[in-house]
C-alpha cells in the first residue's frame, strides 16, 4: 500500500494532488468529486481586490446616495456583475463546501496592494477556510516603479494578510521576481507558511483586423512545468516554507517531477477542464502504478531527489544548463545540415 499522506501548510493531506483555484470548484457537486476522484484539498476561486475595494465603495454609495461622489471613482473598476461570485455569496459557497466535504478548502485573495479590502482574509477564516491563498499579481506599467518597490509592495501585503489570520497562508507568486530564493525568504520572514509556484498570466492577444486589444484564456501543457521545477528544486531544502507546484501539471509523471524538485504539494487545474474532474484519480493510480514498479512504499521517499541540493552536478540549475542546451542544439543543426 503506497503512502500519499502528507502536510501542507501545517494541514494533514490525503494525498498529493490540490485542485488549484478555477470556476470548478463554484459548485458544491464538482467539490465532492473532487474529493471522490482523490484530490486532498481544494483552493476555491479568488476574491479581488478591485472587487472587494468595488463592493465597499458601492455600499457607502448607497449609504450616502444623493452625495453624487462616487460614481466617477468606480469608474476604471470592472462591473460587479463581471465577477463570478459576490463576497456574501463566496462565503455562504466557503460555509457550505466546508460542511460537504472533509477534505481542507482554502479561500483565495487576489490582489496587489495593502489595503482594507485584506481584513476579508478575516471573514474567509470565521466562515471556515482552513488557509488563505494569496494571489498576488502586480504590473509595472509605469517607469517610476522599481523591482523593489514591488517587492516591497507584495512583502507589505502578505505581512497584512498573515496578521489578520490565524490560519496559514500560501502566497500564489508571479515567476517574474528576479531572486527568487531571496524573496521566498523574505515572504517567510513575513509570516507566509507556503509558496505557490507560479501564478499563470494571461496577457491580452491583439486582434490585427478589428485593432483590438482582448483577453485570452489558453489551458497549460506540461511544458509550462519547467520552469516551476526549475525554481522548486532550487528553493528545496534551503528554507522553512513549503513549496507548491501549480502550472502544467497534468499526468503522474508531471506529479513525480515535481515531487523530486522538492515540491510538498502539487496542483491542477486545466487538466481537470480539458479531462475532468475524474482525471485526479486517473493520475493516482498512475503514480500508485510507478510507485510499486520502482518499489517505493511512499511518494515522499522521492522528494527533492532532483533538487539542486542533491544532485552532483549542480550545473543544470545554473547559467550551465543554458550554455548546454543551445550549444547541443547548434550542433544537431548542423549535423542535419550535412
Ligand atoms: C479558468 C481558470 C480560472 C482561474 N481562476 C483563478 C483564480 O480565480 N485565482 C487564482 O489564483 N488562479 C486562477 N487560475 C489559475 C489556476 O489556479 C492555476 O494556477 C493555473 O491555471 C496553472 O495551473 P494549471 O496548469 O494546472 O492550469 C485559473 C485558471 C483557469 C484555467
Amino acid at each position: 500500500m503506497i503512502d500519499f499522506s502528507t502536510q501542507y501548510l501545517g494541514l494533514k493531506l490525503k494525498g498529493p494532488i490540490v485542485v488549484s483555484s478555477t470556476p470548478l470548484s463554484e459548485s458544491l457537486d464538482n467539490i465532492r468529486r473532487m474529493e471522490d476522484s482523490g484530490a486532498s484539498a481544494v483552493v476555491l476561486t479568488s476574491l479581488f481586490e478591485e472587487q472587494l475595494a468595488l463592493e465597499a465603495r458601492t455600499l457607502d454609495e448607497d449609504l450616502a446616495r444623493g452625495t453624487e461622489s462616487f460614481a466617477e471613482s468606480l469608474d476604471y473598476l470592472p462591473d460587479l456583475k463581471d465577477y463570478r461570485m459576490t463576497q456574501d455569496v463566496y462565503l455562504d459557497h466557503l460555509r457550505h463546501a466546508r460542511a460537504a466535504v472533509a477534505i481542507p478548502i482554502l479561500a483565495s485573495l487576489n490582489g496587489a496592494t495593502t489595503g482594507g479590502w485584506v481584513k476579508f482574509a478575516k471573514e474567509m477564516e470565521e466562515a471556515g477556510a482552513s488557509a488563505i491563498e494569496l494571489n498576488t499579481y502586480a504590473l509595472a506599467t509605469d517607469r517610476s516603479q522599481t523591482s523593489a518597490d514591488l517587492e516591497s509592495q507584495l512583502l507589505e501585503l502578505v505581512s497584512s494578510v498573515c496578521h489578520s489570520v490565524k490560519v496559514p497562508v500560501a502566497v500564489k507568486l508571479s515567476q517574474s521576481f528576479t531572486s527568487v530564493p531571496n524573496l521566498v525568504g523574505r515572504l517567510e520572514d513575513a509570516g507566509a507558511r507556503g509558496v505557490v509556484l507560479f501564478n499563470r498570466f494571461y496577457q491580452p492577444d491583439f486582434d490585427i483586423e478589428t485593432l483590438e486589444v482582448r483577453p485570452t484564456l489558453h489551458f497549460s501543457t506540461p511544458s509550462e512545468l519547467l520552469p516551476r521545477l526549475h525554481w522548486a528544486a532550487i528553493l528545496y531544502g534551503h528554507l522553512n516554507i513549503d513549496l507548491a507546484v501549480s502550472g502544467g501539471v497534468h499526468s503522474a509523471e508531471d506529479v513525480l517531477k515535481a515531487v523530486m524538485a522538492g515540491a510538498g504539494i502539487t496542483m491542477m487545474a486545466s487538466a481537470l477542464h480539458i479531462h475532468g474532474i475524474e482525471h485526479i484519480g486517473r493520475v493516482l493510480a498512475d503514480l500508485r502504478y510507478w510507485l510499486e514498479k520502482h518499489e517505493c512504499s511512499s511518494l515522499w521517499e522521492m522528494r527533492g531527489c532532483l533538487s539542486r541540493r542533491s544532485v552532483p552536478d549542480t550545473s543544470p540549475f545554473d547559467r550551465g544548463n543554458y550554455i548546454k542546451t543551445l550549444s547541443s542544439y547548434s550542433l544537431r543543426q548542423k549535423q542535419a545540415a550535412f
